[in-house]
């Protein structure tokens, strides 16, 4: 029997908790869509949140946008995606099962295939014999196959349309409208977050290849020749990034090259202080969602690995159980995408300087997958140690739950003074649960399961002296506290501006 895959373990919990389950599971389900049940939509949001509060509230000259997810063909036919968003497809001749012709290569041999031209993909298939992995038939020649889901709109179907791939087109195709709101002045940046599709070959690994999917983007528009004038470059100076060069990937490579974002830009690692200045947001993020830095690294892809819009990319991939993947892209998209919309519609989207230039501004972009990072904070924030039940220690800003409050029994008031306690949390803005049913231990290990940071125990003493007892999740160790003071605590605690032994003037409980 195969080995269980850490990720089956993790998809497991997320199926039995209400995490995220296939999309139609009653019907078979439709390969590649996912729905986040209720705690994986709390998580989510809160994913979202995270950097809508970052990348977007905290910057002066960034706004959001919200645009349609389907565009008509006109717009994919200028961005270049009708005609190059393609990825190599074989077809086994016997059971019809369709691959990604560098993904079976990648699985046969370990090789990297992505960017290869048919051609190369056929003579490393025929070389290597790579036969169907689904009932060893014969593989068919290689051809291009275009991932966009292509539909009609209106009852007539005079107009071709498309579910976007990517959510930038919106804010390209808006770019007349948009720069005139931003007052005409560089740099300025427009985010998007919403869904994606993409007809993926053959979409697996759970949220990492999905068809539908979320991103969480931003076009940052900037003059060409200031793209080391970044306004506040000097606030992530100090920050250190992870980076692959093409030079240690050419000499192979076991650890990445730590280096500040500053260091990086002056030793030309890094093109850009645009660039530079996402990579260390991305980082700051994916730390503060419990992803240790040392698990992740921005790899200067290949030119035949970037899209067909990038001039150059910097992928933020992550070691995970299933090999490294790719979580978030970093593109330098030049004015490539401007240039084609303004020839295809006539359109002018030059920019007067205040020197009297005029520029077609240049677009730097962080497209974050929010699927692929709610699946590395599951992966990283996953434990079996010795508990007897496995368990996430998802950082409080990202746990579904924050705070659960049990009742050790239903009787004597207990139960009521729980609720009035688990209301209080809610209202202060905590996101509390409620569970009365079952033994205490068992109620520590439900919560543990799914990540709570704290649990708040109503006892006895709690009825005699209004106390309470908080349980950490991480240690397991206990304290009682006066009740006055839980809202305050669990603020500091979760806050991370105390721990557990700085409530010293508390009693601690032993295990
Ligand atoms: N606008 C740029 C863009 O779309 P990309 O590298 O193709 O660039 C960006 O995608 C991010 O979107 C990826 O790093 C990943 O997080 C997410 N993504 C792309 N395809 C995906 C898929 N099939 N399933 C889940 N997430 C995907």
């Amino acid at each position: 029997m195969s080995e269980e895959r850490f990720m089956d373990k993790i998809i497991e919990v997320c199926l039995r908790r209400g995490f995220v389950n296939p999309t139609a599971e009653i019907y078979g389900g439709a390969g590649g869509f996912y729905d986040y049940g209720p705690l994986g939509t709390l998580m989510r949001q809160k994913i979202i949140d995270l950097w809508r509060q970052s990348f977007v509230l905290d910057e002066d000259n960034i706004f959001e946008v919200a645009g349609s997810v389907l565009l008509p063909e006109a717009v994919f036919k200028a961005s270049g995606h009708l005609d190059s968003f393609e990825d190599p497809l074989v077809q086994c001749e016997q059971c019809n099962s369709m691959f990604k012709a560098d993904t079976i290569i990648k699985d046969a041999t370990s090789q990297i295939a992505e960017g290869l031209s048919l051609d190369e993909l056929d003579k490393i298939i025929s070389k290597n014999n790579i036969s169907c992995p689904n009932c060893k038939g014969t593989l068919s020649k290689t051809r291009e196959f275009n991932l966009m889901f292509k539909t009609e709109i209106g009852p007539t179907g005079g107009i071709n349309g498309y579910l976007r791939p990517e959510t930038a087109q919106n804010i390209f195709i808006n770019f007349k409208r948009l720069v005139n709101f931003m007052r005409n002045k560089l740099p300025f940046g427009i985010a998007q977050m919403g869904s994606s599709f993409r007809n993926e070959i053959s979409p697996r690994n759970f949220l990492i290849r999905g068809r539908e999917f979320e991103q969480m983007e931003i076009e940052m528009f900037y003059d060409h020749d200031k793209e080391n004038e970044h306004p506040r470059f000097h606030e992530v100076a100090d920050i250190e990034i992870n980076v692959v060069t093409r030079e240690m990937q050419e000499k192979g490579w076991d650890e990445p090259l730590k280096v500040t974002t500053e260091a990086a830009v002056e030793e030309k690692l890094i093109p850009n202080q645009y660039l530079a200045y996402y990579l260390a947001m991305e980082t700051e993020m994916l730390q503060a969602m419990g992803v240790p830095e040392d698990s992740f690294w921005f790899r200067h892809m290949q030119d035949n690995e970037a899209p067909h819009y990038s001039a150059g990319n910097f992928d933020l991939e992550a070691d995970l159980s299933i090999g490294h993947m790719e979580i978030i892209g970093n593109a330098l998209r030049t004015d490539y995408d401007l240039q084609k919309h303004a020839k295809a519609t006539n359109s002018n989207f030059e920019i007067a300087m205040p020197d009297g230039k005029k520029v077609v501004p240049h677009v730097c972009e962080p497209s974050l997958g929010v699927g692929r990072i709610f699946y590395t904070v599951l992966e990283k924030c996953f434990r079996e140690d010795n508990r007897g039940w496995t368990w996430f220690q998802f950082p409080p800003v990202v746990a579904p739950l924050e705070v659960a409050v049990f009742p050790l029994m239903k009787k004597d008031g207990l139960a009521e003074l729980a609720q009035e306690i688990h209301q209080e949390l809610k209202d202060a803005g905590y996101l509390s649960f409620y569970d009365e049913s079952g033994k205490i231990g068992k109620r520590y290990a439900r919560a543990d399961e799914i990540g709570i940071p704290y649990c708040v125990t109503v006892d006895y003493d709690s009825l005699k002296e209004y106390s309470v007892t908080i349980r950490d999740r991480d240690t397991m160790k206990q304290i009682k506290l006066p009740l006055e003071d839980l809202e305050i605590a669990l603020g500091e605690l979760m806050d991370g501006e105390a721990d557990f032994d700085e409530f010293k003037e508390f009693e601690q409980i032993e295990k």
